[in-house]
């Protein structure tokens, strides 16, 4: 199966709705210029700002038909109710996002989200036709007990515990310790998780789903390093943290070729 590679920036708690604008058409213009100087396609660019900048965003992609796309950086399990501070799949299905990040490693320390609540929330975005972007991942004190697949599966596999089916998903392999510390995972290693993932994936949910889902590599992806991702067989594309937030950069990450 040919998975569409995605590039996807992760711009966490950092660019407010005026700068959410000037960064997205900043960065279409930017693209265009590379595909047409390149004459690359073919890989998908997302964008996940923070969820007061997403109206302006879907209203900037709308009247430009632009071809980013971009989805929220997590979603409550709930669909409404009193849930002080929540946004729900519901709306953010609403703002045209395609993605949702789910169970990033910062809202598993920061607001101690656990693996049956990730599961929850999993559901909670399949249900409103949002892709999941499930982000997994090991400590470096994980890595040295338990090797590096262990606890990427276990995690893989709590958050699958109440899909069926065929979903449409994208799993991002993020070693906590390579996001944001400028040392990233060589792409040997992450082939070698993303490679795991991808059998229990389809140990899981069956062969098609697992040809069909695209494994992200996360953790301090810069433009002098995306081309050795981009090379593995089992690495489909990058979720982008710090270098998302340079037009120039990350429009360089996402013409890797
Ligand atoms: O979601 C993105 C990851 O946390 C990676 O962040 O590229 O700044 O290391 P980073």
């Amino acid at each position: 199966v040919a998975r569409v590679p995605l590039i996807a920036g992760n711009w966490k708690l950092n660019l407010d709705h005026l700068q959410a604008i000037a960064f997205v058409q900043k960065l279409d213009w930017t693209l265009k210029d590379a595909r047409h100087e390149y004459g690359i396609s073919g890989s998908e660019v997302a964008v996940f700002p923070p969820f007061t900048d997403l109206r302006s965003v879907q209203n900037l992609v709308a009247a430009d038909k632009l071809s980013i796309v971009f989805g929220g950086q997590d979603l409550s399990e709930h669909d409404s109710g009193a849930f002080t501070g929540e946004i729900s799949g519901a709306f953010l299905k609403a703002l045209d996002c395609t993605y949702v990040i789910i169970g990033h490693s910062e809202r598993r320390t920061l607001h101690s989200e656990t693996d049956e609540q990730l599961g929850r929330k999993v559901v909670a975005a399949l249900k409103h036709g949002l892709v999941p972007v499930l982000c997994v991942g090991e400590t470096a004190e994980d890595l040295e007990i338990h090797g590096p697949s262990a606890v990427p599966v276990a995690q893989l596999r709590a958050a699958l515990a109440g899909v069926s089916g065929t979903p449409n998903l994208v799993v991002a392999y993020e070693p906590v310790w390579a996001i944001g510390s400028g040392q990233a995972a060589t792409a040997e290693q992450a082939e070698q998780v993303a490679a795991t993932l991808r059998a229990t994936l389809a140990e899981l949910l069956g062969e098609e789903v697992a040809d069909a889902t695209r494994i992200l590599y996360g953790g301090s992806v810069k433009s002098t390093n995306i081309a050795g991702f981009m090379r593995q067989p089992n690495v489909d594309g990058a979720l982008v943290g710090g270098a998302s937030l340079d037009v120039t950069e990350f429009a360089s990450i996402a013409r890797f070729q």
